[in-house]
């Protein structure tokens, strides 16, 4: 086990109705001018965005607003909000919407905090000092932005998608209510439970001696999610299913699955965030495409994990050959992605990159061979192109 920081400073209003909180909830803030950020339509249809205003306008708090996030949220907005802000003198941005419209409004905190261009922390070049405090109003649960210290963008030169990093950014409150879930298509719903498991699968796939604790919340919550997305996938509107998966999602991404794991793989995000910035598939689908080829390409690496995760997550027997077991349950992890109607494939994703595609996507992908991703086996540019042409 190595040595770890857990940092989980959100405030959680979990339940139903606790939308309704949200104008004493930014009001105990202090701020004085806050940007309502929201994403493509799905709270204006809802109702949702007229009652935060409502909420707001009742707590005697004035705001601005700024939608139009798309899913895998583009630099050009954040630029643009970055100039609202410093316009109207903003000092709070409250975020309401999923993992895109949290991770625009972290780039426009950082952007307004500060000078520069902001997508010098996504390029890494430098590290932001602040970020304007953000609170959430979640939507969809996935991502877990709303207790991560990432945000995620795309930059359109160049269909770049990268995340950054910092403490900084974490939001001040988060109020999660699971009947907001209900509207989702099911697509997105499987697409945010993949997410999920994979938060957690990407810690839990390290090459540590790991916390019996760690592991045992880790095994539990994918279970969870799994059980309640296909609970989700005939009864989208159970609340109880709604609401363990919206809470795990942000287990999920808090740090809690990582104690003790020295950080984890994280190679399958790396190669689906590449997919995004070029193809803008959902972020889960991605996941769910390339995960088995990676798993299978990464397995010599440590079957012993993956075995343990076949039999503990996946219910398998243990066999006498640790690689045989391991095997199975990659091949069960496909059959339940198949079940909530995941690809486990690009061409199931709905996409056919040309070869000259695989090897640019690799290219981005080592950052044009300057670095390495996961730590199973450290994947350099030559295997990400491999892995990318067997999930073909
Ligand atoms: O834009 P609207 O109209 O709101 O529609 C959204 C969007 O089309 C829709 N939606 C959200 N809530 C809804 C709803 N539709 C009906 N009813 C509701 N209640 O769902 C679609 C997806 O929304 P999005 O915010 O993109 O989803 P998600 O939360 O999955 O976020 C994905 C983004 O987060 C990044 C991903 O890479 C991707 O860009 N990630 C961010 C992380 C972080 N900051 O910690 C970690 C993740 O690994 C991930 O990389
Ligand atoms: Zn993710």
């Amino acid at each position: 086990m190595t040595n770890f920081d857990y940092y989980a400073p959100t405030k959680v209003v979990f339940g139903k109705g606790t939308e309704n909180q949200v104008g004493e909830l930014v009001k105990e803030q202090g701020c004085s001018k806050v940007l309502v950020h929201y994403g493509s339509g799905s709270v204006i249809k809802s109702g949702l965005l007229d009652r935060i205003l409502q909420a707001l306008d009742k707590a005697g708090v004035s705001y601005v607003s700024l939608g139009g996030v798309v899913p895998n949220p583009r630099l050009s907005l954040v630029y643009e909000g970055i100039e609202l802000c410093k316009k109207e003198q903003v000092d709070f941005i409250l975020a309401v919407g999923g993992g895109s419209v949290i991770d625009s409004s972290k780039a426009i905190g950082y952007g307004v905090e500060n000078g520069g261009d902001v997508w010098d922390f996504y390029e890494r070049k430098r590290e932001a000092t602040s970020c304007l405090p953000i609170g959430v109003v979640l939507t969809i649960a996935a991502a877990g932005s709303e207790m991560s210290n990432s945000s995620v963008i795309t930059n359109e030169n160049g269909w770049l998608k990268r995340g950054y990093g910092n403490d900084c950014c974490r939001a001040r409150f988060a109020v999660m209510d699971p009947e907001l879930t209900m509207t989702l298509p099911k697509y997105q719903t499987a697409s945010g439970c993949v997410d999920i498991m994979m938060h957690t699968m990407e810690r839990y796939f390290n090459q540590e001696e790991n916390l019996d604790l760690t592991d045992g919340f880790s095994e539990h919550l994918i279970r969870t999610v799994m059980e309640n997305a296909q609970i989700l996938m005939k009864e989208p509107d159970n609340y109880k299913a709604r609401a363990e998966v919206m809470w795990a999602g942000s287990l999920s991404h808090n740090g809690l699955t990582g104690c003790g794991t020295a950080g984890g793989d994280w190679a399958s995000h790396q190669l689906e965030h590449e997919l995004g910035g070029m193809f803008d598939v959902a972020h889960g689908a991605g996941l769910a495409a390339v995960w088995g080829s990676w798993a299978r390409y990464v397995l010599d690496g440590n079957p012993a994990r993956f075995a343990q995760f076949a039999v503990r997550v996946m219910g398998q027997t243990e066999g006498d050959d640790e690689k045989e077991t391991a095997l199975r349950g990659i091949c069960a992890m496909e059959e339940f992605y198949r079940s909530v109607n995941m690809p486990t494939s690009l061409a199931e994703l709905g996409i056919h990159p040309s070869d000259e595609e695989l090897r640019e996507l690799a290219e981005k992908c080592s950052h044009f061979g300057k670095r390495t991703v996961g730590c199973i086996k450290k994947l350099d540019q030559e295997d990400m192109y491999q892995i990318y042409k067997k999930a073909l």
